[in-house]
Order: C-alpha cells, then structure tokens, then sequence
C-alpha cells in the first residue's frame, strides 16, 4: 500500500464561447494527452447566483457586468481534474488570461484572442480549488 496522499483536484469551466464554438473536444483532448484524470463533469448553465459566487473576489470589479453576462450567456462544461501537482500544470496549459497575450503552445495562446472570451478558467490554488469544487460539485466534498 502507498501512503502517499491523493492527486490534487482542481476545478475547470469550458466557457460558453468554448461551447459555442465546438472547441470541447479540443480542449478536453489536451486535459486527457496531458495525463490528467476526470473526476467529474458536467453541462450547465451558470445563473447569477453563482457567477456572484464563484467569481465573488471580482464582483466589485469594472469588467465583472460583462464577465457575468457572458458566463450566464450559454451551456459551459464544468470538470473536476486531478493529477500530480494538477493545479499549476492546468494554468500552464490555458495559459495566461489575456488570450492576445498567452503564449503559443497554452489553449489560449492557440484559440483566443481576448482577455474575456478565453475560453476556460481554472482554480488558482489549492484553497481557490477546495472553494469552487465544493459550489459546483458539492457531492465531492
Ligand atoms: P477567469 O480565469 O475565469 O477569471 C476571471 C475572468 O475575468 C477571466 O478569466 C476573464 O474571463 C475575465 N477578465 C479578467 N480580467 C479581465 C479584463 N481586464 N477585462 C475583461 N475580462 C477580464
């Protein structure tokens, strides 16, 4: 038997610009080459209440009206990942937020041209994953 602790779990949304423009199989096949596993997953759409939840550090914020409405705006895929160390590995593969500025190579850098519509957001830490996994799938926890 091991006693080494389980993988670390982070929290995915393919965003509805994702979705609506078929870009979900690209995406999860990079998850999957990557190695990483699903331990969950599911089609929504997200409704205020939990935009004002899962995004609750930027309601105050200027660019949060449109953020809201764009991520309330269609069905997303919301995915539990785990893996070896799965947080920084999953940042690293979307790469940073502005899609103009990621770099080639990182879904961004590859799919989006703005800082917006970039096509997935993901757990910044493990206590931002612990957080975001317990609203979305609160049978994990
Ligand atoms: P995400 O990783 O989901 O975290 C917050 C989201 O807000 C981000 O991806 C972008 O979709 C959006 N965002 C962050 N900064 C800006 C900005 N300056 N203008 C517009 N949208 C932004």
């Amino acid at each position: 038997m091991s006693s080494s602790s389980p993988d670390e779990r982070t929290l995915v949304l393919i965003k509805p610009d994702a979705v609506r423009r078929g870009l979900v199989g690209e995406i999860m096949s990079r998850f999957e080459r990557k190695g990483l596993r699903i331990d969950a997953m599911v089609s929504r759409t997200m409704d205020a209440a939990l935009a004002d939840e899962h995004y609750a550090e930027h309601v105050d914020k200027a660019f949060y009206p449109p953020l809201k409405a764009f991520m309330t705006g269609g069905p997303l895929v919301a995915l539990v990942l785990s893996g070896d160390e799965v947080i920084d590995v999953v940042r690293g593969l979307i790469g940073s937020t502005d899609g103009r500025k990621a770099a080639a190579g990182t879904i961004r850098g590859d799919l989006s041209l703005s800082n917006r519509e970039n096509l997935v957001h993901a757990s910044d830490s493990v206590d931002s994953a612990k957080r975001e996994i317990a609203l979305w799938f609160p049978e994990l926890v």
